[in-house]
């Protein structure tokens, strides 16, 4: 595979100041040369229902197709709750249905979050990780990208000022990139 590697990225906020769009636009920044990151903004995704699955609504036919094209996804997400925030969830539901059209299906995948509490989405992480095997995604394990006291770390323009969270998310998507390469030779 010696094609330039898509990665499609989405956060889980709809915020228009959103720390975890700052973090996927960093990573736009930082991805290696062999990469592409393209951000797809959730807006508009309506509430999932399964008697619509059959004949989604445009936006998400469109996130599909998004999904569909790229090599590797990428997730940024918030924690509510202890958890994945729920545009987040629905999102990944209606991407997922219906049964056998599975948009995420054999997709490698890497995730980073970020939040002002202490623990910087570590919980929301985790529960997302649980997705991923119904999904039958292959993640990224390391680094894990947990941005706590998101705050401090992001500027008012949005622009990550912390360079080891740079580090990171660089070598976050080096992983992705050789990952990715890895199962397509399969
Ligand atoms: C939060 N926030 C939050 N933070 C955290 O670290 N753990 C949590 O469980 C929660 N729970 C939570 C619930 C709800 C409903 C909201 C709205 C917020 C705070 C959260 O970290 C903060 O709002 C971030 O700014 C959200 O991410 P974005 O929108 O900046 O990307």
């Amino acid at each position: 595979m010696n094609k330039t590697v898509t990665i499609l990225g989405f956060a889980g906020s709809l915020r228009k100041d959103s720390y975890n769009k700052s973090l996927l636009h960093a990573a736009a920044e930082l991805a290696p040369k062999d990469a592409r990151l393209e951000i797809f903004d959730l807006t508009g995704i309506p509430p999932f229902n399964q008697d619509l699955e059959n004949k989604p609504p445009q936006k998400v036919k469109q996130f599909k197709e998004k999904i569909k094209a790229a090599d590797a996804i990428l997730i940024a997400t918030p924690e509510y709750n202890y958890s994945i925030p729920g545009i987040l969830k629905n999102a990944i539901d209606w991407a997922s249905r219906p049964y056998g059209d599975n948009a995420f299906d054999g997709k490698p995948v890497a995730i980073m979050g970020a939040s002002i509490g202490t623990l910087g989405t570590a919980r929301a992480q985790y529960h997302l990780r649980q997705c991923f095997i119904t999904l039958d995604m292959y993640p990224i394990n390391k680094p894990e990208i947990m941005v706590n006291f998101a705050h401090e770390k992001i500027g008012e323009n949005g622009e990550l000022k912390d360079e080891k969270t740079k580090a990171l998310i660089a070598k976050l998507l080096e992983n992705l990139v050789n990952w990715t390469r890895k199962l397509k030779k399969k």
